[in-house]
């Protein structure tokens, strides 16, 4: 039996492309006679344009055209909103380019198309635009949260559970014997991809396009770009074939996409758009400010009697993925006779926010891991050990047994692995030089999203075989497990297996996003596997020139590439070519058993620690150590999961110590606009991160027990960070990002 390549070390198979830039990324793609265009954005936050004057930019060399709402001059690109729902929603609620409405700063108002890139920007640049303006709303303080009845596609806003002959939460507080209760704030935050978000567009006449765009999603983005555009699905073909990073951005498409499929039908030319990075800031959807409360109720030794969590996020007018954080964390973590968590919105006039990065998880577990630290303190209990007394062994919330679940064993490896036992409990306990140093842990959690999916496995005459299935690889590693899986589930070499992914011609494929791709594609490249090799089979016996002509398939086996019966063997290969055929293949759709679903609570889980040293005279906060410890099921490769722990960990510190973008609120203008300005982690701001996880496949979950582990490492490890500058320094900070102001 050939060694299974499943849990090894293995190279992406796209690597050497990507660093050897032949990688073919969106504004790549070079087609004759394309067309550049730029977009024109408002610059007030509501209201309506009262007069746009384009004709400077109409004369101006090499353009080709204006287009914006003007439907008396048909100018318009005649977008519509789709009558069907695409996953998640649309992204916002009206189309663009077709009314005068002003609903954001930075919101698409026109776009100009020429012959070359800086002839349309130079020419968008000409365009003069007067506003009506209308206040207003973008604070969060200003505005009254409310509650909408439901959206489509999302759990109930709030839940609460009583134990019997408790009256109420505030009642289970009052006879708890300690209370914590915290607020906590945190600002607008930015996927910040590095390949801005870009499309370009040919079309087949009026009825036929293909889209090249960055994506997570070729499924998502097809439905949400035939909707806009008006076509059957089936006539909009999206390409992504490498995508320059998501973190959530690319679930859904935006108006680079949208516009650019315009102004190409539109102009009869393929057409490139690139938005300008500033432009990603707003026409991109953004992780919204959150509000948060946490009150908890223990015991004088830390047993939780209660927890509560509420949440006020920022939902824009113009829709968006709303925010749950107080969900999917708060109601999964600890065992606790009462329960509460409530899910609020404060609508605003803010560009549209989206799902990022442990969308919910990341800001709720900052909010609930901060408070049980504070717990730790209160009660004088050991982090670890006060999370080993509240250890939920089944679902708090739906009361079901964990798939499996070893956090337990999590808390326990990380711990010794860290060194927690060396750490002082009292607070700027350990000063070194001008450094205050302090050790901090959180748990991390993220919820199981198994998807439907498809998967072919095609078996080639020259002894290899093609994988194929339409998810994405935004730069996660995905690519590389449908040649990992192949190779297993056909028991031949990762190098003889051909993967594809990234464009909604193959069998549509899983979201690359909830963590969810290789967990939901595994089982459907093993049912194609399993489909092929039934397939080749009754090849053999079917066919006149095979030597098992008119033999009994079920007298044949397969192995490690190899056809056996009768005492003969072959390559698949090998029977391909003697029968004449050049390949053999199936393509299967697995979709969940929603009685499995049903029976048990899903989650992967993990535990932080880290070492933040605090500067005395600065406040400058450092991370000094790190290592989080995961139970993610099966691991598929160990190299690019290891790459997505750890990039996990980096943006936790990113969220804890360097994210955010403050908004003007006279103006609606966010302050950060590129890279440089929005502060994320560089390589000088990342100590050595030791990332480990346990080796315990999930026996619920099918394929091979893989469970998610995309986002989970980012989720807890700022409230790591927090409790750890805690420890250092006595500075209890309620916010992010963790600033050196907010610790002097
Ligand atoms: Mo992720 S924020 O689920 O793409």
């Amino acid at each position: 039996m050939a060694v299974s390549p499943v849990g090894r070390e293995i190279d992406r198979v796209d690597g050497r492309k990507k660093v050897t830039g032949q990688a073919t990324y969106a504004a790549d793609h070079k087609f004759e006679n394309l067309a550049y265009a730029y977009v024109v954005t408002s610059t007030v936050p509501r209201g309506r344009i009262k007069e746009m004057d384009i004709s400077a930019a109409l004369g101006a060399p090499g353009v080709l055209d204006v287009y914006n709402p003007d439907k008396a001059n048909n100018r318009n690109l005649g977008l519509t909103m789709p009558s069907m729902t695409p996953p998640l929603g649309h992204v916002e609620n009206y189309p663009p380019l077709e009314d005068w409405e002003i609903r954001y700063r930075g919101q698409a108002i026109a776009v100009v198309v020429a012959e070359t890139f800086e002839q349309a920007r130079d020419a968008a640049g000409l365009i003069t635009t007067t506003y009506e303006t209308t206040p207003a709303r973008l604070s969060m303080e200003d505005n009254s949260p409310g509650v909408p009845a439901s959206i489509p596609g999302f759990p109930p806003f709030s839940f609460t559970k009583l134990a019997p002959g408790v009256a109420s939460i505030d009642a289970a507080l009052a006879a708890s014997e300690v209370v914590i209760e915290s607020s906590f704030h945190q600002p607008v935050q930015h996927h910040v991809a590095m390949e801005p978000h870009a499309a370009v567009v040919t079309w087949e006449g009026k009825e036929r396009v293909t889209i090249y765009t960055g994506s997570q999603s070729p499924v998502a983005a097809q439905l949400l770009l035939a909707g806009r555009l008006g076509l059957p699905p089936a006539n909009t073909r999206i390409v992504c074939t490498y995508t320059g990073g998501g973190f959530g951005s690319r679930v859904m498409s935006w108006n680079d996409a949208i516009l650019a499929a315009g102004a190409a039908r539109k102009l009869g030319r393929p057409v490139k758009l690139v938005m300008a990075r500033e432009q990603v800031f707003t026409m991109v959807g953004h992780r919204g400010h959150v509000n948060q409360t946490v009150k908890l109720g223990a015991s004088r030794s830390g047993v939780l009697t209660v927890v509560s969590h509420d949440c006020d996020a920022e939902r824009p007018a113009v829709g968006g993925w709303p925010l749950l954080p107080a969900r999917e964390v708060s109601d999964s973590l600890y065992k606790t006779p009462n329960l509460h968590v409530a899910q609020r919105f404060v609508e605003l006039d803010m560009p549209p926010t989206w799902a990022m990065r442990g969308p919910n998880e990341a800001p709720g577990a900052f909010a609930i891991e901060t408070a049980m630290d504070e717990l730790a303190v209160a009660t004088g209990v050991d982090p670890v050990e006060l999370r080993l007394r509240n250890y939920a062994t089944v679902g708090p919330e739906d009361g079901r047994p964990w798939s499996s679940k070893h956090l337990d064993e999590c808390y326990r490896v990380g711990a010794r692995r860290f060194g927690w036992s060396a750490r002082r409990a009292k607070p700027r306990s350990r000063v070194e030089g001008e450094w205050l140093v302090g050790m901090g842990m959180a748990t991390a959690i993220y919820p199981v999203a198994r998807q439907a999916a498809s998967a072919r496995v095609e078996l080639l005459r020259d002894d290899t075989a093609a994988v194929a299935s339409g998810t994405s690889d935004m730069g996660t590693g995905s690519l590389t497990v449908l040649a990992i899986v192949g190779a297993d589930s056909l028991g031949i070499p990762v190098r003889k297996v051909t993967p594809s992914v990234g464009d909604s011609a193959l069998p549509p494929g899983a979201t690359a996003a909830a963590s969810g791709a290789t967990q939901s594609t595994v089982p459907a490249i093993q049912d194609a596997a399993a489909a092929v090799i039934e397939e080749l089979k009754k090849l053999a016996v079917s066919e006149s020139k095979s030597p098992w002509h008119g033999a009994d398939p079920k007298s044949l086996t397969y192995r490690d590439g190899k056809l056996s019966g009768g005492g003969r063997s072959m390559t698949f290969g090998r029977l391909l070519s003697t029968v004449g055929r050049s390949s053999v293949q199936a393509t299967v759709n697995v979709q969940h058993d929603p009685e499995i679903v049903g029976r048990y609570s899903w989650h992967s889980f993990g535990a932080h620690f880290c070492e933040v040293r605090v500067n005395r005279f600065t406040g400058e906060p450092r991370v000094a150590r790190w290592t989080t410890v995961v139970d993610v099921g099966r691991v598929v490769n160990a190299q690019t999961a290891r790459s997505q722990l750890i990039g996990g960990v980096i943006w936790g510190i990113g969220h804890g110590l360097l994210e955010e973008n403050r908004l003007e609120v006279a103006t609606g203008r966010l302050a950060a606009s590129n890279m440089a300005d929005y502060m994320v982690p560089v390589n000088a701001d990342i100590p050595e991160i030791d990332v480990h996880w346990l080796d315990r496949p999930d026996p619920q979950i099918g394929g091979l027990g893989a469970r998610g582990l995309g986002e989970l490492g980012t989720v807890g490890a700022a409230a790591a960070i927090g409790n750890a500058v805690f420890n250092a320094t006595g500075i209890r900070v309620h916010e992010t990002p963790i600033t050196l102001d907010k610790l002097l």
